[in-house]
């Protein structure tokens, strides 16, 4: 009898584990056939520093995919005729030759976003501030598009689109535009040369003569801080617009000088439209206020003071952060 009845119960587990087994394998089948991202790694020189990617929102082919596509395509604006491109070109670093528009290089690197930090925290969030409250995306015209719901299941799964995952599509194309290849990186590796003119102006920007390193320092060429950098008598704005702090008058997101000579025009609100007149600023044209950074030693006598010469080299330094396979790189191009 009880013999009978454990093999009854053999029996009837092992059918159990095999029904089991054959509903995890279907599941599991099921899941690679729809939703198996290609996991996509980044790398940079041993002299830059990490890049933080949330857990949440790892790197993927498709994700990048589709970030890439939205960043150039005007369905993104309920005008349908203004993408992120429009005014981010890729041939100025993603910046635009006629306004204050902020260039997208290395920001995955950053935590502080637009001139005067009114977004802090991920990219993922700087995205979703882009998407829904500076364009505000009508999703409803992304998902009766034809391609849009197929990609939006490959990178994240599910094809019912929502703002929020377009953001993180963004944020994932955000971190593939970095710019490491320029020719200041190669005399750093080694395997470029600079002329004695240039290793003067690299000495003048990154000693106390003209002491631009303080600021825009390290492989980033931007410590993405907030700083007043002497540009007005009476700043009225910047960082104390979000912070409502007089200690923050006139400071601003301390700008990349990775690719400088492509992003013209300058400062936050374009006033200069040549190095050459940034570089005049720094040397004579120091306005003192409160809140001018301390770094701004020389404000008394307006500035670094340098010669003609100087002034020159300082140029064509800058000149050798200019990364022309980042401008040109197909990888980050309008893909429509
Ligand atoms: C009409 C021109 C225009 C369009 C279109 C545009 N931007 Fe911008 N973008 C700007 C300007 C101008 C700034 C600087 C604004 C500020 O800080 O007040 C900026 C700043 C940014 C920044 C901050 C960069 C930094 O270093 O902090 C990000 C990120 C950004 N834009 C992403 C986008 C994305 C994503 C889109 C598309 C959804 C987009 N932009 C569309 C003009 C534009
Ligand atoms: C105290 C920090 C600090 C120091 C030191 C400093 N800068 Fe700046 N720099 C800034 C900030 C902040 C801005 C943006 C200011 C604004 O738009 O109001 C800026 C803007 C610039 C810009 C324009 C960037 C753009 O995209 O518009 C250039 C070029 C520049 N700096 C070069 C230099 C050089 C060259 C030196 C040394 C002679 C120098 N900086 C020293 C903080 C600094």
């Amino acid at each position: 009898m009880s013999l009978l009845w454990v093999q009854f119960n053999r029996l009837f587990i092992g059918c159990f584990s095999l029904i089991l087994l054959g509903l995890v394998t279907a599941c599991k089948n099921d899941r690679i056939q729809n939703y198996n991202p290609t996991p996509h790694h980044l790398s940079f020189p041993s002299y830059f520093p990490d890049m933080e990617i949330p857990s949440h929102n790892k790197l993927t082919v498709e994700g990048i995919r589709l970030g890439r596509k939205l960043y150039y395509d005007v369905k993104l604006h309920p005008s349908q005729s203004l993408s992120c491109s429009f005014c981010h070109n890729q041939q100025n670093s993603f910046s635009s030759p006629s306004s204050n528009c902020m260039p997208h290089v290395n920001l995955g690197f950053s935590t502080n976003f637009l001139w005067n930090g009114h977004v802090q925290g991920e990219l993922e969030d700087i995205m979703l501030f882009e998407v829904e409250d500076f364009f505000g995306t009508d999703v409803s015209v992304l998902q009766a598009d034809e391609e849009y719901p197929a990609m939006f299941k490959e990178a994240f799964g599910t094809s019912k689109i929502t703002t929020k995952l377009a953001a993180r599509a963004l944020a994932q194309f955000f971190r593939t535009l970095n710019s490491y290849r320029s020719r200041y990186d190669g005399m750093l590796q080694g395997t470029e040369f600079f002329t004695p003119q240039e290793w003067d102006g690299y000495d003048i920007f990154f000693s106390e003569r003209g002491d631009c390193f303080h600021c825009h320092g390290g492989a980033l060429m931007t410590d993405n801080l907030f700083h007043n950098n002497g540009l007005d008598q009476f700043p009225d704005d910047g960082r104390y617009e979000e912070t409502n702090n007089p200690g923050d008058l006139g400071k601003f997101k301390t700008p990349t000088l990775r690719n400088i000579e492509l992003t013209g025009p300058y400062m936050h609100d374009a006033r200069y439209q040549t190095l050459e007149e940034v570089i005049e600023f720094y040397s004579s044209g120091l306005q003192w206020s409160e809140t001018i950074d301390p770094l701004m030693k020389k404000v008394q006598s307006g500035g670094a003071g340098l010669t003609a010469q100087e002034k020159e080299n300082l140029l064509l330094f800058l000149k050798t952060l200019t990364d022309s396979s980042f401008i040109n790189n197909p990888d980050l191009s309008d893909p429509n």
